[in-house]
């Protein structure tokens, strides 16, 4: 048997092999927040599918972080019955699952401007030529409000009984606009030195410890370089990531920070048509590997088995995390352990994405194509 399906454990959690489902967004929640059918099917037949570890897509843990419509909410106590739901729906299945806690920061701006409110961040980035919407900086008192909304959500995860809780430490997006120093400009204790720029995450993961306790999975997804020049630099992005595993976090998910242009310079690289495009974020997760001593999930176009064999082998990661190619193929998993080891069908055209952005449910668009023709 591949090295791929042997049962591993995250501290005393078992998966039953070495597969996470990336955190993706379906636009499936209603618009208060709360989980749906839709998408629980999602989940059944991702678990039906034999991935070991499902984390679920952005999860807003205060009304000020929501950047999407249909995005599930943990913000309040009322969504833990639909959230059990689900937890249910997984564990039935014998798959383990994951909630990504969420906060968007400035990159909620232009949808909270629809409902006349602001977004916030850690501070205002005046001439900045990759945003443009209107945001103010934080207070102290509500960096403090946030860093208890990050503790009180994972504490509804641990009743809704999710396995664990995964912070969402990339993609532009709070965590993100915090470590780096092209958003962060803050010169009180929450900006200027690395440390300083991940005194948020810091605090944030001792508040959730004091409301999860010890023994509970705290998992993250750190963004270790920015997608442009002048942004946070893989040298203070490999330290951050060093400082998260000696603090405690249970397991690093390795990806990218603020965005670059669209598509190459952000976490959604396309064309992954050959080998040597797949993996993209390969060498940085593998020197973090070498230098920590948690479990390090691999994520961004992985798409080859005998590839994603290869960096487990080799010791470059512990978990290989696909998002984009179970859209296409839930059921993937349990072909390859089957033995039929096909390279994932996804080409990588994000039109999934775009769909999204229209308020579509999450669905693989080439799918849809091939199904109608
Ligand atoms: C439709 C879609 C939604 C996504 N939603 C999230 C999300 O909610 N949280 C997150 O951290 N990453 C999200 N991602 C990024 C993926 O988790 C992953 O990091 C990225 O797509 C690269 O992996 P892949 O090549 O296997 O797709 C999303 C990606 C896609 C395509």
């Amino acid at each position: 048997m591949s090295i791929l399906f042997e049962p591993i454990k995250i501290k005393d959690v078992e998966l039953r092999n070495r597969f996470v489902r990336s955190a993706t967004y379906d636009g499936c929640a209603d618009r208060t927040g709360q989980v749906s059918e839709g998408q629980i099917s999602i989940f059944a037949e991702l678990a039906d599918g034999g991935v070991g570890l499902i984390v679920t897509g952005i999860a807003y843990v205060h009304q000020s972080g929501q950047n999407l419509p249909f995005q599930n909410s943990i913000a309040s106590d009322d969504c833990i019955p639909g959230l059990k739901r689900l937890t249910t729906a997984v564990h039935d299945r014998r798959a383990k699952i994951a909630v990504q806690l969420f906060h968007a920061g400035r990159e909620g701006a232009r949808f909270l401007k629809g409902k006349n409110e602001q977004a916030i961040a850690p501070s205002f980035v005046s001439n900045d030529p990759y945003f443009t919407e209107q945001y103010r900086p934080m207070t102290e008192d509500e960096i403090w409000d946030m860093i208890r909304a990050f503790g009180d959500a994972a504490k509804r995860a641990r009743d809704a009984q999710f396995d664990a809780v995964q912070l969402h430490g990339a993609h532009a997006f709070l965590l993100s606009q915090f470590l780096s120093p092209f958003t962060n400009q803050r010169d009180d204790h929450w900006g200027g030195t690395l440390e300083k720029r991940l005194r948020f995450h810091r605090k944030i993961y001792r508040d959730i410890r004091s409301k999860v306790g010890e023994d509970y999975l705290v998992l993250i997804k750190i963004g270790v370089q920015d997608g442009f020049p002048g942004g946070l630099a893989f040298s203070e992005g490999n330290l951050a990531a060093q400082l998260l595993a000696q603090w405690g976090f249970d397991s690093l998910e390795i990806s990218q920070g603020l965005r670059g242009k669209p598509y190459e310079g952000t976490e959604f690289r396309t064309k992954i048509n050959s080998l040597d495009r797949e993996g993209y974020f390969r060498h940085w997760c593998k020197q973090i590997k070498s230098q920590v001593d948690v479990p390090v999930m691999m994520v961004g176009g992985l798409r080859t088995f005998e590839l994603m064999e290869e960096v487990i082998q080799k010791g470059e990661a512990d978990y290989i995390s696909l998002s984009r190619p179970l859209i296409r193929e839930p059921g993937i998993i349990n072909e390859w352990k089957r033995g039929d080891c096909h390279r994932a069908t996804c080409i990588s055209c994000n039109k999934c994405l775009e769909a999204l952005r229209k308020g579509e449910a999450l669905h693989c668009i080439q799918q849809k194509i091939q199904e109608n023709s």
